[in-house]
């Protein structure tokens, strides 16, 4: 039975193709329309994943989405009456995207067999299923992680009008334990101080935990009477610090807010310390919020194990904290924890809890996405008029430029799902060299300087480098670990302000060319880590050949080791 899950008209849409409760291929739209977090109907991905896996759209059993519009405007009503008149404005504020509004998102959303049918001539709209946002989110993590039964910690901005679940998850079923509503979202409160710092809200909360590791505990206090706890485990934002719930993205802190903390910052202001500062103290409060949820979770469920995911749980740093102050046996974090993993999520709750299908699968891979056969990318090469040789050694070749201090672009197998590049689309450098980071920022990324890059580490050897949080591995680079005082030196490049690091473990059987790579490099160097980040220069993570011909050629890299194929810059 094919199952086949969307998410779209909000951010990260695309589609995962699940066959009897296996993944087959889960892809976003962004790879193929190059528009980071697209909101877009995902044509292309389908494509590709109905091309990929030899079907056609006939072929689709279920078709599942990640959202259920009707439910968003019954909480929507609700609260622009208990906020009227000012929630008036929100009529008016772009909705999920900065194109769209609510009004026209809600139609899209809930004509979305007719799309289907449009975009693949199909006779008649097929039926979709709706699914709830969170429960999607609680699907992903829980019906593929290895527990028969555990907590479901699911924290987000917000699906229909839910930005906190608790659930817990037996068998086939999950069940809802505890909801907190919007406005109250500690994903609204990381957008909120995105903005208020001068950056993308939904986009840029990463340069905001970079930031964090430079400030000081100056704002901590102010922020503990911006989020509040109840005693039902629950939280709640002082409203009086924000205007979104009454303006939405046009406008999100209030005059109160600014009062406090100064004037907002504008994105090409110098940076001071109170920027710092500031984002210390969101981290500080996001973390210590995490774990009083989970603690309450765990307390209220007897649960042995706790799955998470929600956008909020790409906060590495909270993770780390959850999983140091919490008893659960064990833990499973969804990578793929922003809406790109509901795609998956709609498409197993659908066929576990609603059609009570038994579970035998575990998710023990990220490498979800197309892949190019070498003839595929020697036509490319040649295409592009790219200087190349065949290599005999593809790992062991590039090893040594890396070694050499050259910026690698390694495009290799099957393309990731989510966020994060773990190998197979990657540059990587030598991590050992301190100057590589603002090298390679210099010459590609163009990252601030206090945004972190991370380290891809063979699993065997992780421990020499590094303490994880209860010794958990990472990889999928979903958790930091604090590298250890006699490694700081000896990986420079890797190691935040702060002495962690978000760590990648690389397993032999998982990626099994990545880790020759990393074992060649240490075969070199004597260090078994390689400085690991997307390959992209500003644009979603390249997909195809072409693309990665493309970033090639118009960056400074030094080398593209590609397929089987070497190209290196004179
Ligand atoms: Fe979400």
């Amino acid at each position: 039975m094919y199952i086949l899950g969307l998410s779209s008209y909000s951010h990260e849409a695309g589609c995962a193709l699940v066959k009897d409760g296996v993944i087959r291929v889960i892809l976003e739209e962004e790879r193929f329309n190059r528009e980071k977090h697209t909101w877009k109907f995902p044509r292309n991905a389908i494509a590709a994943c109905l091309d990929y896996e030899g079907i056609t759209i006939n072929d689709i059993d279920h078709f599942t989405f990640f959202w259920v519009p009707f439910r968003e405007v019954y909480g929507n009503l609700v609260h622009v009456l208990k906020y009227f008149p000012r929630s008036l404005n929100l009529l008016k504020a772009p909705s999920g995207s900065e194109d769209l509004s609510f009004f026209s998102r809600v139609k899209l959303m809930n004509n979305a067999g007719t799309r289907i049918q449009d975009e693949f001539q199909l006779a008649k709209a097929p039926k979709v299923h709706f699914v709830e946002h969170h429960l999607c989110h609680a699907a992903s993590a829980f019906y593929v992680s290895p527990f028969k039964e555990a907590a479901i910690l699911t924290i987000d901005g917000r699906g229909e009008s839910t930005s906190t679940m608790m659930s817990v998850g037996q068998g086939k079923k999950i069940t809802k334990v505890k909801e907190i509503k919007t406005p109250h979202s500690l994903g609204h409160l990381y957008a909120s101080v995105t903005d208020y710092l001068g950056f993308r809200p939904f986009f840029d909360e990463w340069k905001v935990m970079g930031l964090s590791a430079y400030g000081k505990d100056t704002y901590v206090k102010d922020f503990e009477d911006i989020t509040r706890f109840t005693e039902r485990g629950e939280y709640r934002l002082n409203l009086k610090y924000f205007k979104f719930h009454t303006h939405g993205q046009a406008a999100w802190v209030s005059d109160l807010f600014l009062k406090k903390f100064g004037p907002k910052r504008d994105y090409h202001d110098e940076y001071e310390q109170k920027h710092f500062d500031i984002a210390y103290a969101l981290q500080k409060i996001v973390e210590k919020t995490g774990v009083y949820l989970a603690r309450y979770l765990e307390s209220v469920t007897g649960m042995p194990n706790l799955c998470m995911t929600g956008g909020v749980v790409l906060n590495c740093l909270m993770n780390k904290r959850i999983i140091e102050e919490t008893d659960f046996k064990d833990y499973f974090i969804q990578p793929i924890a922003n809406d790109a993993g509901t795609t998956l999520g709609s498409a197993l709750y659908y066929y576990h809890h609603v059609l009570e299908q038994p579970r035998d699968y575990l998710f023990d891979t990220a490498y979800w996405g197309i892949t190019y056969a070498n003839d595929e990318i020697e036509k490319v090469l040649r295409a592009k008029g790219v200087t190349y040789r065949r290599s005999e050694n593809i790992a062991k070749d590039t090893a040594c430029h890396i070694a050499d201090g050259k910026i690698v672009g390694w495009f290799q197998g099957r393309m990731e799902a989510g966020p994060r590049a773990l190998g197979n689309r990657s540059i990587t450098v030598n991590p050992a060299r301190a100057d590589m980071k603002d090298r390679l920022n210099a010459r590609v990324k163009k990252r601030e300087f206090y945004r972190p890059f991370a380290p891809s580490v063979l699993e065997e050897k992780c421990s020499e480098y590094f303490i994880m949080p209860k010794e958990q591995l990472s990889p999928y680079m979903i958790l930091i670990g604090d590298v250890r005082e006699e490694k700081k030196s000896v990986i420079p490049a890797v190691t935040h302000a702060d002495g962690t690091a978000r760590v990648h473990t690389v397993n032999k059987d998982v990626n099994p060319l990545y880790w020759e790579l990393i074992s060649e490099f240490e075969k070199i160097t004597g260090v078994p880590v390689l400085l690991n980040t997307s390959f992209n220069e500003n644009e979603p993570i390249v997909c195809t050949p072409e693309h990665a011909v493309n970033c090639f050629l118009r960056t400074e890299f030094d080398v593209l080791a590609i397929g089987d194929f070497l190209a290196v810059k004179s």
